[in-house]
């Protein structure tokens, strides 16, 4: 028994530290910067993109291959599906391959609704990806899941060769990890929007309020929210407040401000 045990362990550290083929399915934001991060890990090598339509794929390196037929997929160690929150299962289910370990990119898909054909993980990275915009992906937090501690190990080699910051998150977690994502990012950028907005209707400039959106930023860096957090509602100014919702008057921005307001005057108590 002992010898069968060493025996098993010695070829996952053999199996660990040979050379790793990845199968990217999908060519957009993620696909796209997963490439190029994966690229310079001497460990894990991208052998093929595959993507539903060739024009996509034309902006993936030359030297890889690509296909936009589902026969036509390589065996692989890793197949990694960066496809749409919706379309994860079903594309999972179209897979031609069983036994395989395949794994989605996203942040709120449960990894137990992969397909059952093949070995079920996720390899969330969290950050905000735009084909154009580089990202360092050595900063970016990788949320990792794997249903046996095999594929769980390979996860976390193949998170540690492009990052410095990978965790094991249950599905569960992961989803509200996701839900304090799209605040800090998608609601903080409709916020912009809004304020873009207003500045527009006098003809001045977004650019004035960079400086204070770069500080607001920055002092999250050493502060908490709850100490990071000034303005009318937190200070209690009523007046300052009832004027600026009587600018709003005629504005659809009127509820949102108000909303946010009452939510931080419960917060700090003080109304
Ligand atoms: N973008 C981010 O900031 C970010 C961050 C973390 C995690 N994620 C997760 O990563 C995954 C991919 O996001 P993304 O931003 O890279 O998406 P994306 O840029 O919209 O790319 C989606 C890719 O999937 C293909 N596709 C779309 N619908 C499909 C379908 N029904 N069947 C098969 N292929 C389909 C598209 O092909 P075509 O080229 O033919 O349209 C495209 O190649 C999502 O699960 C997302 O939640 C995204």
């Amino acid at each position: 028994m002992f010898h069968l045990f060493s025996k098993l362990l010695t070829f996952k550290n053999y199996y660990l530290r040979t050379m790793k083929s990845i199968v990217l399915l999908g060519a957009g934001n993620v696909a796209t910067h997963l490439c190029k991060a994966i690229h310079n890990s001497s460990d894990f090598k991208i052998i093929q993109v595959y993507n539903r339509n060739e024009k996509s794929l034309i902006f993936f390196p030359s030297t890889l291959h690509k296909t936009s037929l589902l026969t036509e997929i390589k065996e692989a160690d890793i197949y990694i599906i960066t496809v749409p929150d919706d379309a994860i299962v079903t594309f999972s289910e179209r897979l031609l391959f069983k036994g395989k370990l395949v794994v989605h990119t996203s942040g709120s898909v449960a990894m137990k609704t992969l397909s059952n054909k093949n070995r079920k993980g996720v390899f969330y990275p969290l950050q905000s990806f735009s084909k154009n915009s580089e990202v360092d992906f050595s900063v970016i937090p990788i949320c990792i899941e794997a249903d046996n501690d095999f594929d769980l190990d390979l996860l976390k080699q193949l998170g540690d060769s492009i990052s410095k910051n990978v965790l094991a998150v249950s599905s569960e977690k992961r989803e509200k990890i996701h839900l304090s994502a799209v605040i800090v990012n998608n609601f903080v950028n409709y916020l912009y929007q809004v304020a873009n907005d207003l500045m527009q209707e006098q003809s001045l400039s977004f650019d004035l309020l960079k400086p204070l959106i770069m500080e607001t930023a920055n002092k999250i860096k050493h502060l908490s929210p709850a100490k990071a957090q000034t303005g009318p509602a937190k200070r209690n100014d009523k007046k300052t407040i009832e004027k600026q919702l009587n600018l709003l008057k005629e504005s659809p921005y009127k509820d949102i401000y108000q909303d946010l307001t009452n939510s931080i005057l419960n917060k700090y108590n003080n109304h």
